[in-house]
């Protein structure tokens, strides 16, 4: 059995077969689902499903280019909401350098509040990190507390990052990018990281697997990154579902 580190199954796209998404999930090896928040405005309906479904755990937070949405109303609601034990973790957060760097300093400061908060709410870190690796490392190094499990998720930094980032205690999530033919960089990490850090994900709805690259993502696909690994470390599906399970059960003590 595997757990989905990182779906946003709360999105829109699956209101309409949500019951038919989780059964393929279950039918494909998926015992656990977490769902991260993206902005403030998603909080109820992730809350919902969590408190819904036994297997739906979920994380609070600001994914950084909703940056801008974070103020200290906001804070109290992800504060009072980390008491539902069914919130695992604080995320998304991090930061984004790809898709703006207008307000990298607004980032950097949301990034840096949300540390604090799951530090201080003895929650998981959920970091998101997007051509930001040296900011990225450098704050966290500067707040996380040692007993603060963090999650480097979707990474895509080098080897070299990768086993920094483990250095520090850091968990390394990946996904359908695993399975792309062009992602040497990850493969490389895969091949050679301790596989005690290794974390799956599918970041549903989108970095869709081979072989349905392009189309919309779903937990039950999450088969075809385990492959994908397996094939790369030369074990089998099996072991890399049990390592990577209790993996995430120490990252997200769930
Ligand atoms: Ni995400």
């Amino acid at each position: 059995m595997i757990i989905d580190t990182h779906a946003h199954i709360d999105f829109d796209e699956y209101a309409n077969k949500f019951d038919e998404m989780l059964e393929a999930a279950n039918n494909n090896h998926v015992e656990k689902i977490i769902i991260p928040a993206v902005e403030p405005s998603t909080f109820d309906r992730i809350l919902k499903l969590a408190e819904k479904y036994e297997n739906i755990y979920c994380a609070m937070g600001i994914h950084p280019s909703e940056a801008k949405t974070y103020n200290e109303e906001v804070e109290q609601i992800i504060i009072q909401n980390c008491k539902n034990p069914k919130v695992i973790a604080i995320g998304e957060c991090g930061l984004d350098y790809y898709w703006d760097k207008s307000f990298n300093d607004i980032q950097k400061e949301v990034f840096k509040k949300q540390i604090k908060l799951a530090n201080e709410l003895n929650k998981t870190l959920i970091v998101h990190d997007r051509e930001a690796h040296l900011d990225t490392i450098t704050l966290l190094k500067e707040n996380i507390l040692p007993k603060t499990p963090v999650v480097m998720h979707c990474f895509s930094g080098s080897y070299e990052f990768g086993m920094e980032c483990i250095k520090e205690g850091y968990f390394l999530a990946f996904g359908g990018v695993s399975t792309f033919k062009n992602a040497k960089k990850v493969h490389e990490v895969i091949e050679k990281m301790p596989l005690e850090f290794l974390l799956l994900e599918t970041d549903s709805p989108y970095l869709t697997p081979e072989p349905f690259r392009g189309k919309e993502n779903q937990p039950a696909y999450l088969k075809y990154v385990v492959e994908k690994i397996a094939q790369i470390r030369g074990l089998s599906t099996t072991e890399i579902e049990e390592i990577t399970t209790r993996n995430a059960k120490r990252a997200f003590k769930i």
